[in-house]
């Protein structure tokens, strides 16, 4: 059985690195990409604090994302690329850190608590296959250490997993 420790998240290098070490442990020996998937957004809504939100939307064709495994209030399924942060990430191919949602042109609101929003990239050999997606309800809640820290995460579910068809 895995179970998550509590980590002091007030030095956040700190805190992504225990982070980080505990996904890997979490993730060891399965590659499946859909349990590797739920069990990465449980463990990141579970540990990192004041998110209501934490999953992931996986490119269906190159024009949309669709939702997979994800913690937090039913969201939308079908995401156009160029639309809403996760769309705009894919489309602009980097990262996305939105300090306060209602500041964002075309946010899509999943849920009306979420006031900021990070998204990071899916990457392998052959590109961009889709995004992690973190909310939090209050304005401001992400910087680049988190940004840095869940882009780590993000590459290690990808190693962890096989996404051959
Ligand atoms: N807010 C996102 C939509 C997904 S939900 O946050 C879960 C967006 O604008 O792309």
């Amino acid at each position: 059985m895995f179970a998550a420790k509590t980590i002091d998240s007030s030095d956040k290098a700190a805190f992504y690195r225990d982070l980080v070490a505990q996904l890997k442990a979490l993730l060891e020996g399965e590659r499946d990409s859909i349990a590797n998937a739920a069990n990465t957004s449980a463990l990141i809504f579970q540990m990192v604090p004041d998110l209501n939100w934490a999953g992931f939307y996986f490119l269906a064709s190159d024009e949309e994302l669709v939702l997979g495994p994800f913690q937090g209030k039913p969201a939308c399924v079908r995401i156009a690329v160029g639309k809403g942060v996760c769309g705009t990430a894919v489309d602009l191919d980097m990262s996305m850190l939105v300090k306060d949602v209602h500041d964002f042109p075309g946010h899509i609101a999943c849920d009306a608590d979420s006031r900021s929003e990070l998204v990071v990239l899916l990457r392998d050999n052959d590109g961009v296959f889709g995004v992690l997606d973190l909310d939090s309800p209050t304005p401001g809640r992400f910087d680049k250490e988190d940004q840095a820290g869940i882009e780590k995460l993000a590459a290690i579910y990808v190693a962890a997993s096989s996404f051959e068809d």
